[in-house]
This record gives C-alpha cells, sequence and structure tokens, in this order.
C-alpha cells in the first residue's frame, strides 16, 4: 500500500472529488473484492445454537458487509482491538485466517459479547492458535489498558451519541500504537436513498434512529490526530453503502 501525505485542511462536500488526496486515494467498488477466506463458511460453522436472528445476521453478514475485505487488510501477526466487536465476527476471522497473534474485542450488549464467546470458545476447537477474548463494556466506560497495532471502529460510531461521537474516535486513536492502523467502516450518509436504506435496517434490528457521522468530518478528525489516510474506499453492497478507511500512525511498526 502507498502512504500518502494528506492535507489536514477541513474537507468540505463540494471539494470532494477536487481535494488532491483524494484525487490519489479514492478508489469504488460495487462489491467487497477481499476473497481470501470463505467468511460465510467459518460464519456458519462457529455461530451455532443461540437465537434464529442472531445466528442470521452473522451468517449472512459478509453479503451485506466488506468483511474479506476488512480481514485482507489486517497484517498476519498483529495484536488487535475491536471495539463495537458485536457476534465478535471479525476477530472470529481474522483468528480462523491465522492473523492474530492478540485479540480482544469490546461490545456494549451483552447478548452479543455472549454470542463472540460462545464462537471463540468453538473456534478454539478447530484451532490452535490464539483466540479473541471478548468483554461487556460500552466506548463510554473508557478502552481497555494498552495500546494495539490494529484498532477496528467498525460500523459503531452511528450508534454513538452525537456528542460522544468525536470523542470515541480520538480514544480509538489514543489505542493505535505508533505505526499501527486504525481499521474504520462506517455506512455511508450518501446517497440519501442507500443512508435511508440502512436507517430502516437499524431500525428494524437494533431499534434505534441512527447518527451518522459524515466521511469528511471522520477524516478531518484523523488528519487531525496525526494520523495518514492509507486507503480510502467506498463499497456498495446490495443496498448498502459503506465507508472503508485505513489510517496510519506514524511512526515504527513494532
Ligand atoms: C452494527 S453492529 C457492528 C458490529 C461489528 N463491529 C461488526 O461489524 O460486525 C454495532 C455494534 O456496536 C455496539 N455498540 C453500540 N454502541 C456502543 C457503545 N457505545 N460502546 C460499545 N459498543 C457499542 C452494538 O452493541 C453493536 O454490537
Amino acid at each position: 500500500m502507498t502512504r500518502l501525505r494528506c492535507d489536514p485542511a477541513v474537507i468540505r462536500r463540494d471539494e470532494y472529488k477536487s481535494n488532491r488526496y483524494y484525487l490519489n486515494v479514492m478508489q469504488s467498488s460495487q462489491r467487497d473484492e477481499g476473497r481470501t477466506i470463505d467468511i460465510g463458511g467459518i460464519a456458519r460453522q462457529m455461530y451455532v445454537g443461540g437465537s434464529f436472528l442472531g445466528g442470521f445476521i452473522q451468517h449472512h453478514r459478509h453479503r451485506i458487509a466488506p468483511v474479506a475485505k476488512l480481514v485482507d487488510v489486517v497484517p498476519t501477526g498483529s495484536d488487535v482491538l475491536d471495539i463495537g466487536c458485536g457476534g465478535g465476527l471479525l476477530l472470529i476471522c481474522l483468528a480462523s485466517a491465522g492473523r492474530i497473534q492478540s485479540a480482544h474485542g469490546i461490545d456494549s450488549s451483552s447478548d452479543a459479547i455472549e454470542t463472540a464467546r460462545k464462537a471463540a470458545i468453538r473456534l478454539g476447537g478447530f484451532i490452535q492458535s490464539p483466540t479473541p477474548n471478548f468483554e461487556c463494556r460500552s466506548v463510554e466506560q473508557g478502552l481497555p489498558d494498552g495500546t494495539f497495532r490494529v484498532v477496528c471502529l467498525i460500523d459503531v460510531l452511528h450508534h454513538v451519541s452525537p456528542s460522544a461521537q468525536e470523542k470515541a474516535f480520538r480514544d480509538a486513536v489514543a489505542k493505535v500504537r505508533p505505526g499501527g492502523i486504525l481499521l474504520y467502516k462506517d455506512m455511508c450518509d450518501r446517497p440519501l436513498w442507500r443512508a435511508g436504506m440502512n436507517r430502516l435496517h437499524d431500525l428494524v434490528i437494533a431499534k434505534q434512529w441512527i447518527h451518522y457521522v459524515p466521511i469528511e468530518s471522520v477524516d478531518r478528525w484523523a488528519l487531525d490526530c496525526g494520523l495518514q489516510i492509507e486507503l480510502a474506499q467506498q463499497i456498495s453492497m446490495l443496498w448498502y453503502g459503506h465507508e472503508l478507511r485505513v489510517f496510519r500512525k506514524s511512526g515504527a511498526d513494532s
């Protein structure tokens, strides 16, 4: 991947296409291009029992979210913190692929953590390499001690109250070791029909009125924290629109 220096100037929506750094890094795709592992197969093997809806969500998440792409950008041997890990699918897949040295997932939902822990125990029966551990904890309670080579913030910020979103993002950045990455993805707030379809999804599944963070704000916060944008990608899957970022913290990658 090419590292790019980015202008920390505020990026307004009307500058979106002309801004130099966007011209350099923006790619767009209509599908999940990561293809290294069979996410659906792993999900079907690891998420068994439990509620029908819970299992269905894990088994089919790779059809609506670029899970394979996320797995692909995590370097092998990483220690990973997944903030708002849900049922733990990303860490379970990373562990299945032998990519983690250690992995810690936190989520505010005790049901999600129970699902994740069950999957991790089941995974332990299949692999010798490390399995993730999971903890019920909200972002607002503070993040776990230490720093990590990879910190993930995947589809979480739109569930956090607007007044706490920027702090949650900056707290996540603080957990990235020098040279490490913040792997960020959230749902797009444009075009409106895709944003609306996802809002409907969250009303039905999470029973929550969500609050999108414009990706321009996220980029601005990242640049303000001294991160570089290494990858910026828009991905459309069915009627869902995703904004993916790999932000790198400067310093030696340990
Ligand atoms: C759409 S799910 C994404 C789960 C997972 N990151 C994934 O991509 O599969 C959002 C998750 O964020 C969690 N969440 C929402 N607000 C949170 C908060 N304030 N602190 C921690 N987790 C939170 C929810 O419980 C839910 O599991």
